[in-house]
């Protein structure tokens, strides 16, 4: 049986403690999970492609059979050119659900071979996402529990501030 390989795709912009999360509990049910850094995504990323990997690499460092690696354009051909069929994503709220489901279907049209696997953040990152991860270090407020060390030591070098 060929290994079971799953991709999770995000801006990871930074990556928090509640994709870690997924990340984790993905592990468990793949022999291998990328995780997959989007580098042309729609929005404007505040930490360029390089930063994202690096706080992405430093953060599942020793978590077994996870690899990280960036992609460009549509994420149905990456999955193709990685041989991979499944992918990865988190639902925290109803709020995530109607443009999951979209982005879902779109992919499902343009490779019908894919698969998309949701699974729902634990309740303590419910409310977490990485706007609201800048925000509250801009703003200088505590995010220790919520996002990785090495997210922490780099939103400390960029806002001095924050405890
Ligand atoms: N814990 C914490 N936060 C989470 C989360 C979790 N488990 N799951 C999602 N989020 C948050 C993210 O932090 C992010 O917050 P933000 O909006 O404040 O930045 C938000 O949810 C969504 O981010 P993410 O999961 O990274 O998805 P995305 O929308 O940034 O990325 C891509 C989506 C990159 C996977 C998608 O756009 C894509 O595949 N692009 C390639 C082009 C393509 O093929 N498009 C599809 C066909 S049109």
């Amino acid at each position: 049986m060929s290994a079971r390989i799953a991709v999770y795709p995000g801006s990871f912009d930074p990556i928090t403690n509640g994709h870690l999360n997924i990340i984790e509990r993905a592990t468990c049910l793949f022999d291998q999970v990328v995780v997959a850094v989007a580098n042309n995504s729609a929005k404007r990323p505040a930490f360029s492609a390089d930063e994202r990997m690096d706080m992405v690499r430093a953060s599942v460092a020793g978590l077994p059979g996870v690899s990280v690696d960036s992609f460009e354009g549509l994420l149905v051909d990456y999955l193709r050119r990685i041989g991979a069929k499944v992918v990865i994503r988190g639902l925290r709220a109803m709020s995530d659900f109607e443009y999951e489901f979209q982005i879902a279907h779109i992919n499902r049209r343009l490779a019908g071979e894919v698969d998309s696997i949701f699974m729902m953040t634990s309740e303590e990152y419910f409310y977490v996402s990485s706007s609201i991860v800048r925000e509250v270090a801009a703003l200088g407020g505590n995010l220790s529990g919520l996002v990785p060390p090495a997210v922490m030591q780099k939103l400390h070098e960029r806002h001095p501030r924050a405890p």
